[in-house]
């Protein structure tokens, strides 16, 4: 089974969706035009049912083979927004939104599992239940996590879910993946460190803020050298830094410091946690001031499991002829974990071949990846639920 024929026909009209998408970006829940498409268009492909309003403004589609003997549910899951980045493509089809752009390739994504749907719907040569997952807030609004929450495992009953990502750098049309963590868990720290203002000349009447947000800093980077077993994987990134002073000669009464913490591993996760906050605190109380520290954990690691990663790639290695086993896991969050998390299955990456890194404002999704892509969809539903 090489790229599905069929694909190659729908090219041009899977294109036109992609372009359509990336024309008109949305960002974070507010996908209504972007969804709205979706829906229509899988009414217009003839699935069984359709939900919109699925964790807000998610859609779910339900595609049913042409038997049902073990009353198996596959779900396949896709992203719909965009970023808040000003596009620099110059290609006819760039946003018409300023400021708003699909960056990441969710464009593609969606498009995609649309192709993949139409052909579902057209073949059926199933045994099950295919069902077409499209959710929102991918980009740091955990639309993945809202659609869980909504119901959606129970609701549609789904036993298995994979997901699909573009990935600049491995070649188009070629797959890559890895059983275990894929991608990371992403948490957020913010760090109030309060002392006492005053003249600059004369610190000895003031507790220094700022040297003392800067030893946190510093000693925040002891965490992943000194407490992480070195064969684990962790990162602590300060990212902002900001004060109420905006003279030359004032020492501020509060610093503030907003940072990354990523993990690949749960353990490691609550290392990082009980760090942060015991070296800001205790690096603080040593210089006579005060830390707050609000940590905020984020996405879940993606972690794929050890037997749905090889059907993942079995379905990739018949597409592709092989399939990139040997890939690092990335320090980047994704929360397709949050429905990892409630069933077995996997997440692969489908190569966006030597284009801009995702996030990058010359970003594009590449629409030769799409006979791959959605040929992986649809191949998952096959192989998992072969025809009886
Ligand atoms: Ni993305």
């Amino acid at each position: 089974m090489p790229v599905k024929n069929r694909f190659a026909e729908l090219l041009p009209e899977i294109t036109a969706w992609r372009r359509d998408f990336h024309e008109h970006p949305e960002l974070l829940y507010d996908v209504h035009r972007t969804a709205g498409k979706v829906a229509d268009l899988l009414r217009e492909f003839g699935c069984d049912e359709v939900t919109e309003g699925v964790g807000r403004t998610g859609v779910v589609g339900v595609i049913r083979g042409k038997t049902d003997s073990k009353g198996r549910v596959i779900g396949l899951r896709a992203d719909m927004d965009a970023l808040p980045i000003n596009e620099q493509t110059g290609v006819e089809y760039a946003s018409k939104t300023p400021g708003k752009m699909h960056a990441c390739g969710h464009d593609g994504h969606t498009a995609m599992l649309l192709g993949a749907a139409k052909y579902l719907a057209e073949t059926r040569n199933f045994d099950g239940t295919a069902v077409v997952i499209f959710q929102p807030a991918e980009e740091g609004g955990g639309g993945g996590d809202a659609m869980v929450k909504d119901g959606l495992i129970e609701r549609w009953k789904i036993d298995e879910v994979y997901g699909m990502h573009n990935m600049p750098g491995v070649p188009t049309g070629t797959f890559a993946i890895k059983p275990g963590a894929m991608m990371a868990a992403a948490d957020q720290f913010d760090i109030t460190v309060t002392g006492k203002g005053g003249h600059a000349a004369k610190p000895h009447d003031c507790i220094d803020t700022t040297l003392t947000a800067a030893q946190i800093i510093v000693a925040l980077q002891s965490i992943v050298s000194r407490n992480i077993d070195p064969l684990q994987n962790a990162v602590i990134s300060v990212c902002v830094v900001s004060t109420d002073s905006t003279a030359h000669n004032v020492i501020p009464h509060v610093v503030k410091l907003k940072g990354t913490a990523r993990s690949l591993d749960p353990g490691v996760r609550d290392q990082l946690e009980e760090g942060i906050i015991r070296v800001a605190t205790n690096i603080a109380a040593a210089m006579g001031a005060i830390a707050e520290v609000q940590y905020d954990r984020g996405y879940p690691v993606t972690m794929n499991d050890d037997q749905a990663t090889e059907w993942a790639a079995e379905v990739a290695r018949q597409i592709a002829g092989d399939v990139n086993m040997d890939m690092q896991p990335m320090m980047g969050g994704e929360d397709f974990s949050y429905m990892l998390n409630e069933r077995q299955g996997a997440y692969i990456f489908v190569g966006n071949g030597d284009t801009a890194m995702v996030h990058h404002p010359a970003y594009n999704f590449n629409d030769d990846a799409i006979p791959a892509g959605s040929s992986w969809y649809a191949g998952m539903i096959e192989s998992r639920l072969p025809a009886a």
